[in-house]
């Protein structure tokens, strides 16, 4: 009897110890829940942390309590009603979702419609020079461009290249993917040189299977024989760079009667809003979508040539409908020579063009070989050849300098140097220091002009193919 009375107290006061153990437990679990909960909120979380989705969802909810909420006691089982406003919340978070989505998408048209009415045009009129005309569109990829690219040439050159646009985005797309494959291919290889040199063998292996493939840079096939073709070897070369500049940088080709093929008829562009004329070979440096996209509406803009008249290297226009009209009416001989551009602009647009700064807009390669201190004016004070490359937005190769008498001396163009050993680069000049009198010298203009007449003899290389360099 006794023992069973003993054991009953025992089991009981195990028992009442088990459960208060079982309800601090309880209470220090609650306790640290609440302070992790705490902890949470005042931690700044990324959003896609579980619990950042969690808490925003909550502030949700209890910001804009939908109007299902009221209908809440209406549910039987407490499931059931968690469930039915998880879903009821989640179609109207897909909705706010599709609204923004659908925001996005009408920026972006609107944005690409803005960027469609401004352009660059290059405008050719000898076959050798579409190369130039392509370079200039590879530097508006390289500095992140997305306006519109506009090739004008004449129609007598009868090229052959209309092609569906459908086939043009089709080409376009091959374009990507086998660049893609290409340049992972060069990461596979630049990996495995470091590992084996010995997989090399079996690279090369591969190699022409790809090749084979159709090319999307091959310009369609001609139709009709062309009498330009038995005038000109290039005429093939230029085709094939004219298909080229529309399937990798987007150009849009532009046939026109041989005499209009001048910067004059950009005036009369009026599906474009602003267009900028730029002349080849040059290199451009910077992005100039934002000038074009929010420049005054001056008829035409450009900067100020050495003589003091209009540039006839770069030539902002505002195309409005009558204007070329309105040129031609004026006696604005429309002169096949692109370089006397600024003169027909000069004399036209005197007192209306509106004048961009020389710097940092427009430079020469001949600026190089003037000395900064030596010139006679119209040159920016803050010019300097340290600054060029940062700084300039276009850089036009004008092929020559000024000599000390003043008179104009020929310089070879990039494509022309059999090297840049060759001694035509501007010489160092010589800086005498103020205090000790000790000469030393400066070759910044020296290296500035080599970097870019190398970077433009690589790139034509790269870009136009060798076929040009025979
Ligand atoms: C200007 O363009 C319009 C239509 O686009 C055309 O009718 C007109 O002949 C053009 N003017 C000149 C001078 O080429």
């Amino acid at each position: 009897m006794k023992g069973r009375i003993g054991l009953r107290i025992t089991s009981s006061i195990l028992f009442l110890f088990s459960f208060i153990l079982f309800l601090s437990g309880c209470i220090l679990q609650r306790r640290s829940m609440h302070t992790l909960e705490r902890y949470y909120d005042t931690m700044p979380l990324p959003e896609t942390h579980p619990l950042a989705l969690e808490k925003k969802r909550r502030k949700i909810q209890a910001e804009n309590p939908t109007p299902s909420s009221g209908n809440k006691n209406y549910n039987h089982g407490g499931n059931q009603r968690i469930l039915s406003t998880s879903s009821r919340q989640r179609t109207s978070q897909d909705l706010i979702w599709e609204q923004r989505q659908q925001q996005l998408e009408m920026e972006l048209r609107r944005e690409k419609e803005r960027y469609r009415t401004v352009g660059y045009v290059q405008l050719v009129d000898d076959f050798t020079s579409v190369c130039s005309a392509v370079l200039t569109f590879n530097d508006l990829d390289r500095v992140g461009s997305k306006a519109s690219r506009i090739l004008i040439y004449p129609e007598s050159w009868d090229m052959q290249l209309e092609i569906s646009e459908s086939q043009q985005k089709e080409a376009q797309k091959t374009l990507a993917i086998q660049e893609k494959t290409l340049n992972n291919k060069r990461k596979q290889k630049n990996t495995k040189k470091k590992n084996k040199k010995k997989n090399k063998k079996q690279e090369e292996a591969t190699k022409p299977s790809h090749e084979e493939a159709t090319n999307p840079l091959d310009p369609p096939p001609l139709i009709h024989e062309t009498s330009a073709a038995d005038k000109s070897p290039q005429y093939h070369t230029a085709r094939r760079l004219l298909h080229l500049a529309r399937i990798k940088h987007s150009a849009i080709l532009l046939p026109m009667p041989d005499d209009t093929v001048t910067p004059l008829v950009l005036l009369n562009m009026t599906d474009y809003k602003r267009l900028l004329y730029l002349r080849h070979p040059a290199v451009i440096m910077k992005n100039m979508d934002e000038m074009l996209l929010h420049s005054p509406a001056a008829a035409v803009s450009a900067p100020r040539d050495r003589g003091g008249g209009l540039s006839s290297n770069f030539l902002m226009v505002a195309p409005e409908d009558g204007e070329l009209e309105y040129v031609m009416k004026k006696g604005g001989v429309i002169t096949k020579d692109f370089g006397g551009l600024g003169k027909v602009v000069e004399r036209i647009y005197a007192a209306t063009a509106m004048i961009l700064p020389r710097w940092p807009y427009e430079i020469f390669t001949s600026d190089f070989f003037d000395s900064p201190v030596g010139n006679g004016g119209n040159r920016a004070s803050t010019w300097l050849p340290s600054k060029v490359l940062n700084e300039v937005y276009y850089i036009f190769f004008d092929g020559g300098k000024k000599t000390k008498n003043g008179e104009w001396e020929k310089v070879p163009q990039p494509w022309t140097l059999k090297s840049l050993e060759e001694d035509v680069a501007p010489r160092c000049q010589s800086a005498q220091e103020m205090g000790d009198g000790e000469e030393r010298w400066d070759c910044t203009a020296r290296n500035v002009w080599m970097t870019l007449y190398d970077g433009y003899r690589q790139r034509r290389m790269e870009v136009c193919g060798l076929d040009l360099e025979a």
